[in-house]
């Protein structure tokens, strides 16, 4: 797989990435560290955890750590072949310092997730959430902070929208501090709402590495209507993690499944090899539980989606609403 430059880090990192939110459960301690394993033998670089993920035991406010914990297991003796993302900002107990992107609370998860992960540094701190609790600019002095102590490398965002990137861009202009240099967004065929956010990133070198493009495992053709899902899937087992299936959600499945048989091949690397071709897409974060997924997934880099598919694409997932261009058109 060839690499890519995440957004203006200098960071070279592999068109997938592997997730870790569901180390612990299902995917046990030595299953999860010979996926970790698996997945860097396959060409991948590039590895995402959490400070709060503890796969299906998670609750909100739970105190996580467990994903991190096996991640640093598994990365004890290749730390130096992986660029390694952790996030902090979501609640890890019911205090009001347990949460949130205050300075103080950045900086304590930071220790803790170094010591877990087992390494001096991150290469890519994630902030997890937006907190409206919290200033910006208090938030970007602790990254700064971390920066100088030489804890992590370089800082990323998920869950914000263009509106927001664009405002820590410009408090670090102002301030002298960390640009901003990756996003983590929801984004899959089904799931297209910050698909107009794109060109921003693309526009302020601002690498976007989605999650979810594959839905949960729903766009993996192996749900069908009318039967039960199959045993050891995530919407047998977890089902509060994935969509309802409904007869509407099959209709686009269905469609989705019948382009990718057209172009003779599997729907899950059809689905991602589309995501990955998006503006300012750089690594997609893809979750497995087995290393035939990941296998799988990998094939996305030599898949091309020809432009009559994209039109289908639209009609059936539609993009987000845009603005007109009554001067350029569309
Ligand atoms: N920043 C955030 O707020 C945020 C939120 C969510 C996730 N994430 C990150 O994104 C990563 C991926 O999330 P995700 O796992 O929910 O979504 P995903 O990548 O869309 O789904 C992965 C799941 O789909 C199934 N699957 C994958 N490949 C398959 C294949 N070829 N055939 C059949 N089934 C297949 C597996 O589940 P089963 O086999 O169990 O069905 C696998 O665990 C997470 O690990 C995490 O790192 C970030």
């Amino acid at each position: 797989m060839q690499l890519r430059t995440l957004g203006s880090s200098g960071l070279r990192v592999s068109p997938l990435c592997l997730g870790t939110m569901t180390f612990g459960t299902p995917v046990d301690e030595a299953d999860a560290i010979r996926l970790v394993h698996g997945a860097i033998d396959l060409g991948i670089n590039f590895v995402d955890t959490a400070n709060v993920y503890e796969g299906y035991a998670r609750y909100l406010g739970s105190a996580g750590g467990v994903a991190e914990e096996i991640v640093g297991k598994a990365l004890r003796d290749r730390r130096d072949k992986v660029v390694l993302a952790t996030k902090v900002g979501a609640p890890v107990g019911p205090g009001p310092q347990d949460r949130g992107l205050s300075a103080v609370h950045i900086l304590r998860e930071l220790d803790a997730s170094l010591r877990r992960l087992q390494t001096d540094v991150i290469d890519l701190y994630i902030i997890h959430w937006p907190d409206k609790y919290v200033p910006p600019e208090t938030t970007l002095e602790a990254i700064e902070i971390a920066v100088r102590q030489g804890k992590i490398r370089h800082f990323g965002v998920s869950n914000h929208s263009a509106a927001q990137l664009c405002e820590l861009l410009w408090i670090a202009d102002r301030q002298g501090g960390p640009r901003v240099v990756s996003s983590q967004i929801p984004f899959s065929l089904l799931r297209r709402e910050f698909q107009n956010d794109l060109p921003f990133c693309e526009k302020h070198g601002i690498g976007v590495t989605p999650y979810q493009s594959l839905q949960g495992g729903l766009l993996t053709g192996k749900y069908r209507r009318g039967q039960p899902p199959p045993d050891g899937s995530r919407v047998a087992e977890k089902p509060d993690w994935v969509w309802e299936l409904d007869d509407p959600l099959f209709d686009r499945l269905e469609g989705i499944e019948s382009l990718a048989e057209q172009l003779g091949v599997p729907v899950a690397p059809y689905c991602l090899s589309w995501t990955l071709s998006q503006p300012a897409m750089t690594s997609l974060v893809v979750g497995a539980k087995r290393i035939e997924q990941i296998q799988e997934a990998v094939t996305a880099t030599e898949i091309t989606i020809p432009a009559e598919h994209r039109v289908l694409l639209d009609a059936l997932c539609p993009p987000p609403w845009q603005q007109p261009d009554p001067v350029r058109g569309a």
